[in-house]
């Protein structure tokens, strides 16, 4: 697993959540003796504090409001309500986390599959909510390996109209980073985890597999 400062010195953009919480959970996770229910409540867990960095930076506005001590100005959030896009289908289980640390926040889901064959993405399905120009848009999905599918997500989401976006995942690879930083050097990447390397069916090693079917119970 990549440091961030080896990810630094490789010149990999991606901010790494190296908190002890998360590294525990993501261990407990990886384990395939993980139940499917143990897997999906872990990565809601995790998904909080992935929320929690993603959105530090959010702008915020004074608000004047009356404590039962004394009358005060307070922050909260400005601007337009976020938009969590999850890619299917594994990026549902990321956004019911962010959902929990953000209930107000506008939803939207692109529909891929990644072809076995190719590792290509295939879009089946498009859906975000309106005004995405004036938003800040977070793109959610477990795992980032060649990145064919968040680069082409990201692609989608900018001729939707979308300007002001980060991309979240819960494990990484090299490679998938390295091509969406060039793909798209505008979006910053929050992850839990580098990891080694893709496999040859391109898959992230050690990874804990695939995501959806963990999360899903499908195989
Ligand atoms: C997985 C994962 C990502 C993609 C990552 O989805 O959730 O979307 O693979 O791989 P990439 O970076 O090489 O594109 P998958 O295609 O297995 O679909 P699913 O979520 O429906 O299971
Ligand atoms: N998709 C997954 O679900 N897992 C991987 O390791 C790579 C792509």
């Amino acid at each position: 697993m990549l440091t961030q400062k080896q990810l630094d010195e490789k010149g990999l953009k991606v901010s790494l959540i190296e908190h002890p919480l998360v590294q525990h959970k993501l261990t407990l996770m990886r384990d395939k003796q993980q139940s499917t229910t143990g897997f999906r409540d872990l990565l809601r867990e995790i998904s909080w504090l992935l929320c929690f960095e993603v959105t530090k930076d959010l702008p915020l506005e004074q608000r004047s409001i009356e404590t039962p001590v004394q009358a005060m100005e307070a922050p909260v959030l400005s601007g337009k309500k976020l938009a969590f896009i999850s890619i299917l289908r594994a990026g549902n289980g990321l956004l019911d986390g962010m959902l929990d640390v953000v209930p107000s926040a506008r939803v939207g889901h692109v529909g891929l599959y990644r072809d076995p064959e190719t590792l290509q993405a295939v879009e089946y399905y498009y859906k975000v909510p309106h005004s995405m120009e004036s938003r800040l848009v977070i793109v959610v999905d477990p795992m980032l390996a060649t990145a064919n599918s968040a680069i082409a997500a990201v692609e989608r989401l900018k001729q939707g109209g979308a300007k002001d976006m980060r991309f979240v995942c819960l494990i990484s690879a090299p490679e998938g980073i390295a091509a969406f930083n060039k793909a798209h050097p505008d979006v910053p990447i929050v992850t839990a985890s580098v990891d080694t390397h893709l496999n040859d069916h391109g898959y992230i090693v050690p990874g804990l597999g695939d995501a959806g079917d963990r999360i899903f119970g499908t195989k």
